[in-house]
C-alpha cells in the first residue's frame, strides 16, 4: 500500500462505534486546544464477537483512513481493537505506511493504573468477549504488578445495549447484575473492577447498584487522556505536528443522522455534526 506522506493534522481516535466517544470527551476536557477527528466504525459494530483476524481488519481499515485523512497521531479508543490489532498495525503496518506516524492503544495506560487502585490485590476486568480471551490484561498486568489476581469476565449483551440506547432501560438491569454476580462469584476478594470496554461507563450508574458501595469501579476516560498528555510531553516531535484549532470532527460509517442523536448523548453536547464514510 501506498506510503502516508508525514504532514501536520489532528488526533485521530478510532472505536467501533460509540464508546471511544467516553475517551474522546475526557480528551478534549483536558487538552481542549489540539484537533481531533473521531471515526466509530458503526456499520460493523459490534467488534467484540468477532475474529482476531476480522477485527485487524477493520481496525487497519480504520486506523489507515484516519491516517490518510492527515492525522499524524491515531488512538485506538477501543480495547478490542487494542487487544486484537494494535500490535500487528505497529509491526508490520506503521513502518510500510509511514515510521513517523504513531498509533497508541488503551489498555496499557489503564494497567499502569492498576497497583495504585487495588488494596486486596484482586482484580475484576468487564469487557468482550475478543478482550477478555485475549487475556490482554491478566498478560499486562502481570508484567508490571505480579502480586494482582486477575479475574475477567465477558460481557457480550453490554454493547449492544448501549449502541441500541438502551443503557438505562430496566432490561438493562438483568445483565448488569447477572454479569457482576458472576464476576464475584469467581472471586470475591475483588476490590478493584476495571471496565475495560469504552462503552461500559454508561452503564455505570447500573453496575455501582449491583456492587459493594466500597467497590472501585474504573472508567478509562481520564487514565487515557493522561497518560496522552504525558505521551505529547515526553514527545515533543509528535506534539508539534498536532494542529490546535480546538476543532473536532466526527465521522461514521453507519446513519449521519442517528450517529448524532446517540454521540450528542454520549458527549453530552447538543449539536455534533458528522459525516458518512466508507472503509472498504
Ligand atoms: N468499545 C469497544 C471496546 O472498548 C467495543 C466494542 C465492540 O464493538 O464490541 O472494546
Amino acid at each position: 500500500m501506498e506510503q502516508i506522506p508525514t504532514q501536520n493534522g489532528p488526533i485521530g481516535l478510532f472505536d467501533s462505534g460509540y464508546g471511544g466517544l467516553t475517551i474522546l470527551e475526557k480528551i478534549k476536557k483536558q487538552m481542549p486546544q489540539y484537533d481531533y477527528l473521531y471515526l466509530g466504525d458503526n456499520a460493523r459494530a459490534p467488534y467484540g464477537s468477532r475474529s482476531f483476524d476480522v477485527v485487524y481488519e477493520f481496525t487497519r481499515q480504520s486506523v489507515r483512513k484516519l491516517f490518510d485523512m492527515g492525522c499524524p497521531l491515531v488512538i485506538l479508543a477501543c480495547n478490542t481493537a487494542s487487544a486484537k490489532a494494535l500490535r500487528s498495525i505497529q509491526m508490520k503496518d506503521l513502518p510500510m505506511w509511514d515510521p513517523e506516524s504513531r498509533v497508541l492503544g488503551i489498555i496499557r495506560p489503564t494497567v499502569e493504573q492498576i497497583g495504585e487502585l487495588t488494596k486486596t490485590r484482586h482484580v475484576g476486568i468487564l469487557g468482550t468477549e475478543g478482550t477478555i480471551q485475549s487475556k490482554s490484561y491478566p498478560i499486562e498486568i502481570s508484567k508490571l504488578f505480579p502480586d494482582i489476581t486477575v479475574t475477567g469476565k465477558a460481557c457480550p449483551l453490554f454493547v449492544p445495549l448501549v449502541e441500541n440506547s438502551e443503557y438505562d432501560s430496566d432490561g438493562a438491569d438483568y445483565f448488569v447484575q447477572k454479569y457482576l454476580s458472576e464476576l464475584l462469584e469467581k472471586d470475591n476478594q475483588i476490590d478493584t473492577i476495571i471496565l475495560g470496554c469504552t462503552h461500559y461507563p454508561l452503564l455505570l450508574p447500573k453496575i455501582r447498584k449491583f456492587v459493594p458501595e466500597k467497590m472501585k469501579i474504573v472508567s478509562q476516560g481520564d487514565i487515557v487522556a493522561k497518560s496522552l498528555a504525558d505521551y505529547l510531553k515526553r514527545h515533543t516531535e509528535m506534539e508539534s505536528k498536532l494542529t490546535k484549532r480546538g476543532h473536532c470532527e466526527f465521522f461514521t460509517t453507519e446513519s449521519v443522522e442517528k450517529f448524532k442523536k446517540s454521540a450528542s448523548v454520549f458527549l453530552h453536547e447538543n449539536s455534533i455534526d458528522a459525516m458518512r464514510i466508507s472503509l472498504e
